[in-house]
């Protein structure tokens, strides 16, 4: 099923992540390990191999389309190379990965013959998602899958990464910033 406009209402929004990369065959692998991350934080890791395989054919279009594949960018292309945004929306019961980027032309599904090498992609998101679509955004549009959660998503971040590392860095040490201010006063 696709659909022409963002698949949720803002009030059922429960967290959004976003990244924003140089539209440069780069932009696939970071932004699979923004959305690895992203989801073990916010208790989705359990999609994370659909959600992946989804936001690496948007972003991987979204490059193709708008920026430079072959990797590294030739010097010269390094100017003109533009953005994609990779945004994770978190709703009760499942994820939207939506990609964006700088052209207003939208995605077209294709029929594909056996021997044909390429043109799958989107037939792989619509496997895996639950919906998808894309909308004109200010200055050229978003490509957008949803894939299904359960059980639902948190209300709030874990606090703990992968690996039980804690997903946000820690705060810094009072007891070390006092002794670094004792240390400066005692200077002056
Ligand atoms: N972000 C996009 N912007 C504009 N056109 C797009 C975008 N994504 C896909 N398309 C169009 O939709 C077509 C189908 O995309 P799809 O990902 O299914 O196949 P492909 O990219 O051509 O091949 P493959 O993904 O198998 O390497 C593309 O050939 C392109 O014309
Ligand atoms: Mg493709």
């Amino acid at each position: 099923m696709t659909c022409q406009a963002p698949p949720y209402q803002p009030q059922q929004v429960r967290f959004v992540d976003q990244l924003s990369l140089v539209a440069a065959q780069s932009a696939v692998r970071t932004s699979r390990h923004f959305l690895r991350f992203a989801l073990a934080k916010w208790q989705a890791a359990l999609i994370e191999d659909d959600v992946l395989l989804v936001a690496s054919e948007l972003v991987t279009n979204a490059v193709t389309v708008t920026g430079v594949l072959p990797e590294p960018p030739a010097w010269g292309e390094l100017e003109r190379l533009g953005l994609v945004h990779v945004r994770l929306v978190g709703l009760p019961d499942s994820v939207v990965v939506e990609v964006w980027d700088e052209s207003d032309e939208p995605p077209r599904l294709q029929r594909v013959g056996d021997d044909a090498e390429g043109g799958r992609g989107l037939l792989l998101v619509q496997e895996l998602a639950e919906r998808w679509g894309s909308y004109r955004t200010t200055g050229g549009k978003a490509v957008w899958a949803q894939v299904a959660v359960r059980p639902p998503l948190p209300r709030r971040p874990t606090g703990e990464g992968r690996g039980g590392r804690p997903a946000t860095p820690p705060g810094p040490d009072p007891a070390l910033l006092r002794r670094v201010r004792a240390g400066l006063d005692a200077a002056l």
